[in-house]
C-alpha cells in the first residue's frame, strides 16, 4: 500500500486494521503481511546451541498469523558471546541446530531470519562460556554497574580498544554467520545494532573514544556498522534481505541518545543504506513517542523518510507498559521505582499503531512480548478479537511455550 492509499482513509471512521494484513514486498520475498516477531533472547541453549523446543516455539508464533520470525540475537564469535544459554551461529554444531527451526516455520508458511550479534563491552570479563577470552569493544570502558553478577568489576577500566586487525576480525566473522544463514536456508538476516552491544557501542560517544576514523561525526561513528553491512552484502546473494536494528536507548542507559538531531540519524542512515541496508528496524521502547522536538515525526517515521528505505517499528504493542527487564534482572538497577513493575503489562489497543500506519510511518510492526504471551497474535488482531489478547507477564519467560 503506497502512502497516498492509505491518506485516504476516511476521518472519523474507526481505523481498521486491514493494512496490516496486506502482503509487503522485500527483495526477492513477499511476506504475506507487516506482522513480524521481535527478535527476543530466551535463552535456551546449551554452549550456543539450541534447545530443540524453538522449532515448535516458532512454528507457533507463524501458525498463529506471523508473517517474519526474526530469532533472538545469535553470537557470532566466541567474544561476541556473553552467555552459554545464548545460541551461536558459529561453529558447525551451532549453526546446524538453526536447521530445524528454519525448517519448521518454511513448512508453516514464513519467513526466517536470525539475528546476528556481538555483544562487545555488555559481556563481563571471563564471563562463561569463555572465561579466558577477552572483552572487547570500541573504548577499553564500560560504565558504572552496580549488578556483581554482569560486571563483576563495577567502574573499573577493561578490555582494550578494538585494534585495526581486531575490527576486520569482527568484520568478518559478521559475513560468516550472514553465508552460514543463508547456506541453511534463512530468508536474510537483521543486524543487531542496538541496545549498547558492540555496533551500538561505536555510535554512542559514551562508549567509543576513539581518536582514528571509527569516530568523530555520525558517520565516522556509523563506520564499523557500515563496515559490517558491506561485508554482509558481499558475502550473500543481492537478493538476500539485510535488515539493520538501532536504537536510541541502551540496556545500560535508557534515556541514552545514539542521534541527538533529524542531521545525525541522516548521517546514520545514509551512511547504512549506501553500504547495503535494506530495511531499518527502528527499537524504541514506545512506538508512538516523537523523536525530535518541534515534529510529530516518531524515529521509524524520521528513519523511513530520511533513508527511502522501508522501516519497521517495535515497543509497546498492545501493551501498556514499555519492555524494561529482559530476560533477568539486568536493567532492575537502573530503574526507577514506579518502573519495576514492568514484568507484567496489560492489554492496549491498536488503534495508534494503525494511525501511524495509515500516516506512512513504517512498512512492517515487530511484535514483542505480546507475542510470547499470544502467539496468535497476528490472528486475534486481524479477526478485530483484541479482548482475547492476554497480558504479558514475565513468568512467560521460564517455558519455550
Ligand atoms: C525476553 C526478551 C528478550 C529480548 N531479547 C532481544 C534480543 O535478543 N535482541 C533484540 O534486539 N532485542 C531483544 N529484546 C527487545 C525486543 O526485541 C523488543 O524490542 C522489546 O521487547 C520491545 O518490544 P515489545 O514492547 O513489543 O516487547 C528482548 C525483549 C525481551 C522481552
Amino acid at each position: 500500500m503506497t502512502m497516498a492509499e492509505r491518506a485516504i482513509q476516511p476521518q472519523g471512521e474507526r481505523r481498521s486494521a486491514a493494512g496490516l494484513f496486506t502482503p509487503f514486498r522485500l527483495k526477492g520475498l513477499t511476506l504475506a503481511n507487516r506482522v513480524v516477531m521481535a527478535p527476543m533472547g530466551r535463552c535456551f541453549a546449551d554452549h550456543g546451541v539450541l534447545a530443540p523446543g524453538y522449532a515448535d516455539y516458532y512454528r507457533r508464533r507463524v501458525e498463529g498469523g506471523a508473517a517474519l520470525i526474526l530469532g533472538e540475537a545469535t553470537s557470532i564469535s566466541t567474544s561476541g558471546s556473553s552467555n552459554p544459554t545464548s545460541p551461536a551461529f558459529y561453529g558447525e554444531a551451532a549453526i546446524e541446530a538453526w536447521r530445524e527451526p528454519v525448517a519448521a516455520v518454511h513448512r508453516a508458511g514464513g519467513f526466517f531470519m536470525p539475528q546476528i550479534w556481538h555483544a562487545g563491552l555488555a559481556r563481563s570479563p571471563g564471563c562463561e562460556p569463555y572465561p579466558q577470552v577477552p572483552s572487547i569493544g570500541p573504548s577499553d570502558w564500560y560504565i558504572p554497574n552496580t549488578d556483581e553478577k554482569l560486571c563483576p568489576r563495577p567502574g573499573r577500566r577493561y578490555g582494550a580498544p578494538m585494534t585495526e586487525a581486531e575490527i576486520e576480525a569482527v568484520v568478518r566473522h559478521y559475513g560468516d554467520a550472514a553465508e552460514a544463514a543463508q547456506r541453511i536456508g534463512c530468508d536474510g538476516v537483521e543486524i543487531h545494532g542496538a541496545h549498547g552491544y558492540l555496533i551500538d557501542q561505536f555510535f554512542w560517544p559514551t562508549m567509543n573514544q576513539r581518536t582514528d576514523r571509527y569516530n568523530g561525526t555520525m558517520r565516522d561513528r556509523a563506520r564499523f556498522a557500515a563496515e559490517v553491512v558491506a561485508e554482509v552484502r558481499r558475502r550473500t546473494r543481492p537478493d538476500f534481505p539485510i535488515l539493520f536494528r538501532f536504537s536510541q536507548w541502551k540496556l545500560q542507559d535508557y534515556d541514552a541518545k545514539t542521534v541527538e538531531t533529524p542531521d545525525d540519524l541522516a548521517q546514520l542512515v545514509e551512511t547504512l543504506a549506501d553500504a547495503g541496508a535494506d530495511l531499518f528496524h527502528v527499537s524504541v521502547r514506545r512506538f508512538w513517542e516523537p523523536a525530535f522536538e518541534g515534529s510529530d515525526l516518531t524515529l521509524c517515521g524520521w528513519t523511513r523518510k530520511l533513508s527511502g528505505l522501508p522501516t519497521m517499528t517495535v515497543g509497546s504493542i498492545t501493551l501498556d507498559q514499555p519492555f524494561g527487564v529482559g530476560t533477568d534482572d539486568y536493567q532492575a538497577h537502573f530503574l526507577k521505582a514506579q518502573e519495576r513493575k514492568l514484568d507484567y503489562s496489560s492489554v492496549e489497543g491498536i488503534d495508534r499503531l494503525i494511525e501511524l500506519f495509515d500516516r506512512g510511518e513504517f512498512d512492517l510492526v515487530a511484535v514483542g512480548r505480546a507475542m510470547i504471551a499470544n502467539p496468535d497474535w497476528a490472528t486475534l488482531v486481524r479477526e478485530d478479537r483484541l479482548d482475547e489478547l492476554k497480558p504479558y507477564s514475565r513468568d512467560l519467560l521460564t517455558t519455550l511455550d
